[in-house]
């Protein structure tokens, strides 16, 4: 299959641009497309065979639910029931924007394969201009992950859509790079309070400003079995293991010393400020305490590493105030819990 790349930046809200990208889907393919977090794969929700398309492109596990996407708010009620106040306080506040909302689902809707083993649907409406085109000019909801190969970090551009999934998919609608680059905050309705099951671009503290105190599962990690299914798998990882580690410049030239030592090159990602000290590849991601700088450029300099020859990669950590939440959680995956020892 050839993969097609159109780039959509101007008259975003022209219909023709999306009109090979909606014949695609009508006819149960699979497109890539932006959102204001990070690319997304796209299939018709309803459409059982095209959302398995899905999972043969990713490599994803087939017990992943994926998030529906919505180009208007009143679609909600098409696909969700037992929607609350507080609920509709959020949606009026956030959406279109990085949260994802689960609900009870209306069964019979939407196709079977996108909520696999639950009882609930993860819905969000993007904030994106040719994320809103194409829901707009389809006029139907979208399934879709990221749009990387699963594990991989998930792609802020259309280039890293390219590099994961050309010859698997037909088209790649690029929008340029994304702005938050952290997906969405996965917040379960269904609970009370609701529960942060992924930590993302709209923060804990945002929520809890309209709707008062609500729980989060990544603040106490390994307590209980994680209810969002897609956080048990290897996530985001690089080629090259990685380790996190303080943020202490002392202490990590003493450790790129010592790696160096023992023959490793050494990629590096850190703050702006930090400067290469040392290691091998060096990957600024934004001034320190910049976490929204932070998140916009983590998957990017992950990536950057596997175009390195890197044996070991460190990356520096940051607080967890605002979207330093979810930055910490994608690193802490990424590094499959490992924090570089001296
Ligand atoms: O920002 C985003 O959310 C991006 C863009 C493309 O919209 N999408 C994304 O999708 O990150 P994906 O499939 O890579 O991650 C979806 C996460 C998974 O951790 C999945 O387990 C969880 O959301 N999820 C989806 N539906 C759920 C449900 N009904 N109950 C619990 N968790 C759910
Ligand atoms: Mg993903």
């Amino acid at each position: 299959m050839e993969t097609k790349v159109v780039i959509v930046d101007n008259f975003v809200g022209n219909k023709k641009n999306y009109e090979q990208a909606v014949d695609i889907l009508k006819s149960g393919g699979v497109v890539a497309f932006p959102t204001e977090t990070v690319y997304g794969l796209g299939a018709l929700a309803t459409d059982e065979v095209a959302v398995q398309k899905i999972f043969e492109a990713k490599g994803r596990p087939s017990d992943n639910p994926l998030i529906v996407h919505i180009g208007d708010k009143e679609q909600v009620f098409n696909y969700a029931t037992g929607i609350s106040t507080d609920a509709e306080k959020l949606m009026a506040t956030f959406w279109p924007g990085p949260l994802t909302l689960v609900f009870h689902k209306i069964p019979g809707i939407i196709a079977p394969n996108v909520t696999p083993g639950v009882e609930t649907v993860g819905i969000r409406m993007p904030d994106h201009p040719v994320a809103l085109g194409l829901l707009r000019a389809l006029g139907e909801p979208l399934a879709a992950p990221s749009a990387n190969r699963s594990g991989k970090p998930s792609p802020t551009e259309a280039a890293h859509v390219h590099k994961d999934l050309d010859g698997l998919i037909p088209l790649i609608l690029d929008g340029g790079q994304t702005g938050v680059g952290v997906e969405s905050t996965v917040l379960d309705m269904t609970t009370i309070p609701p529960t942060i099951l992924r930590p993302g671009g709209t923060t804990q503290e945002m929520i809890e400003s309209i709707i008062g105190p609500v729980n989060s599962e990544t603040k106490s990690p390994g307590e209980q079995a994680p209810r969002s299914p897609g956080m048990k798998y290897l996530h985001y990882a690089p080629e090259a293991p990685l380790y996190v580690i303080n943020y202490d410049a002392v202490k990590i030239c003493a450790a790129i010393d010592k790696l160096h030592a023992e023959g490793k090159k050494v990629a590096l990602i850190g703050p702006d400020e930090l400067g290469i000290t040392g290691a091998d590849w060096y990957f600024a991601i934004g001034m320190a305490g910049n976490n929204e700088a932070m998140a916009t450029n983590l998957y990017g300099a992950l990536r950057k590493c596997d175009l390195t020859e890197a044996d070991l990669i460190l990356a520096v950590e940051t607080d967890l105030a605002g979207v330093g939440a979810a930055v910490m959680n994608r690193l802490m995956k990424a590094a499959e819990g490992k924090h570089f020892i001296y």
